[in-house]
């Protein structure tokens, strides 16, 4: 993961997941020998980040992604408006490149990993499985949101890469667009 996150030039997440793990999404230097600091970037909408979220802390770059009618300001971030209800991803993709984002990692959680399928977006999709359960069932899957309601909906992928990691496997697929 935090290879992976360092490849990136961007780390994205939308605001349940900053709400429920408040995550750092910075890269570890104990698994990367020269980190990069990739730019952090929130979807939300309604400007819900808590004050104090770790994404706000200052130790690298973070952009809060809003939507047009929110007039939330945070502190050592920078805030954009982008789509008229949820974020209008299209558009801020065309943003990103502009500014020099070549390389996105979307980490989740499930409704924004979906809103990147759906719009086939995305380009690959990473899955690692790895040799443990943990079950429950509330579990969420790992694309949320309304999932695929026709047949033509539904994302197909082909497996690119498998290599072992550690006591698991990691799965490289390309989306089929
Ligand atoms: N296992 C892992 O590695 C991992 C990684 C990440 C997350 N998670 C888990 O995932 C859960 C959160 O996932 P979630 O599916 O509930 O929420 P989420 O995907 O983190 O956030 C969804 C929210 O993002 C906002 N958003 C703005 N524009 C959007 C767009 N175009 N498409 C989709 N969302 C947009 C919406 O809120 P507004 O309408 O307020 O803007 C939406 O409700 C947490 O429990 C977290 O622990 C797990």
């Amino acid at each position: 993961m935090h290879k992976l996150r360092n490849s990136s030039d961007a780390i994205l997440v939308g605001v349940e997941t900053v709400i429920a793990d408040n995550p750092k999404l910075t890269v570890n230097p104990k698994y990367v020998k020269r980190t990069r600091h990739p730019l952090r970037i929130v979807l939300d909408s309604q400007g819900r980040t808590p004050k104090n979220a770790l994404v706000l802390d200052g130790t690298s770059k973070t952009l809060i992604v809003t939507n047009e009618k929110c007039k939330k300001v945070f502190p050592n971030t920078a805030t954009m408006r982008c789509g008229k209800k949820e974020v209008d991803l299209m558009k801020l993709m065309r943003i990103l490149e502009k500014k020099g984002i070549g390389t996105l990692l979307v980490e989740g959680g499930s409704r924004v990993i979906w809103s990147f399928l759906q719009s086939r977006i995305a380009d690959e999709v990473n899955i690692f499985v790895g040799s443990m359960v943990i079950g429950g069932d509330s579990s969420p899957t790992p694309a949320g949101g309304t999932g695929a309601e026709t047949e033509k909906a539904i994302v197909a992928l082909v497996l690119k890469r498998m290599k072992t990691v550690g006591n698991g496997v990691l799965l490289t697929y390309e989306v089929v667009k």
